[in-house]
């Protein structure tokens, strides 16, 4: 997929090729804070009420599009959130490249891609391989937040969840439609504004999961990335 390319100048943004591989986020923060994950940012707006809510942690948002991770840029600057930092990447590259194992407090992963054509479902992110390469980057405890606006998707996670050892529920059932005090984003709250579900899901890696090789990932850096030198 080719994408209209804005070069991002915000000192929020973090360019792959600063990066040292692995990544010490530590030292790109300038503190020990816990580092949190958030996967396909949109726009932001998630983000910004996830960082302003948790001052005390360090926050990382990715997405593969340019215009988004420039958005959720200038929105961190507007409210002066400088707990965040923004990356172009893919997930999977950037956690199999760059994050050390164990490394992170918690992954959010929103509203996901649904692909909803059957011959389009192996496209989604959110799967058995991907969950088990997640358990691999968090820590013992560390949490996993999920939702969809696709119940198929939600069901399919949660599933894949319940029978991983390695991840136990935080909710009284598997999937919630409910979540108090979760933030919602703009595209979620189009869909509730609909009546339509977002399906919640909320995991922990269990303490006693030992921490396993990574499976290997299928994707590579340029997953529907058009790359362009430095354009970010
Ligand atoms: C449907 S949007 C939801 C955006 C946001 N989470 C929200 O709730 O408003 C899905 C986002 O995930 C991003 N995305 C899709 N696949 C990705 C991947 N493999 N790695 C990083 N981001 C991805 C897309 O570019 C898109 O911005």
């Amino acid at each position: 997929m080719t994408q209209s390319m804005i070069e991002i100048k915000s000192p929020f943004f973090l360019k792959e090729e600063t990066l040292s591989s692995p990544t010490d986020f530590s030292a790109i923060f300038g503190n020990q804070n816990p580092l949190v994950l958030e996967i396909g940012c949109g726009i932001g707006d998630f983000m910004a009420q996830l960082a302003a809510n948790a001052p005390e942690r360090n926050f990382l948002a990715i997405d593969i599009y340019n215009k988004g991770c420039n958005k959720t840029c200038n929105r961190l600057e507007k409210e002066g959130l400088t707990n965040v930092r923004v990356m172009r990447i893919e997930a999977r590259y950037l956690l199999s490249r760059y994050l050390i194992p164990e490394c992170l407090a918690a992954v959010y992963i929103n509203c996901p891609d649904p692909w909803p054509k059957k011959r389009h479902l192996k496209r989604r992110l959110v799967n058995r391989l991907f969950l088990q390469t997640l358990l691999h980057y968090l820590r013992p405890d560390g949490e996993l937040f999920f939702s969809s606006d696709v119940a198929d998707y939600a069901h399919a996670v949660a599933a894949a969840l319940e029978e991983n050892d390695g991840f136990d529920n935080q909710l009284a059932t598997p999937i919630s439609l409910n979540m108090p005090g979760y933030p919602l984003s703009k595209y979620m709250r189009r869909f509730l504004a609909q009546d339509q579900s977002i399906h919640f899901l909320h995991y922990r890696r269990n303490r006693q999961h030992a921490c396993e090789a990574a499976p290997p990932q299928p994707a590579q850096r340029g997953f529907r990335i058009a790359w362009s030198g430095n354009h970010g």
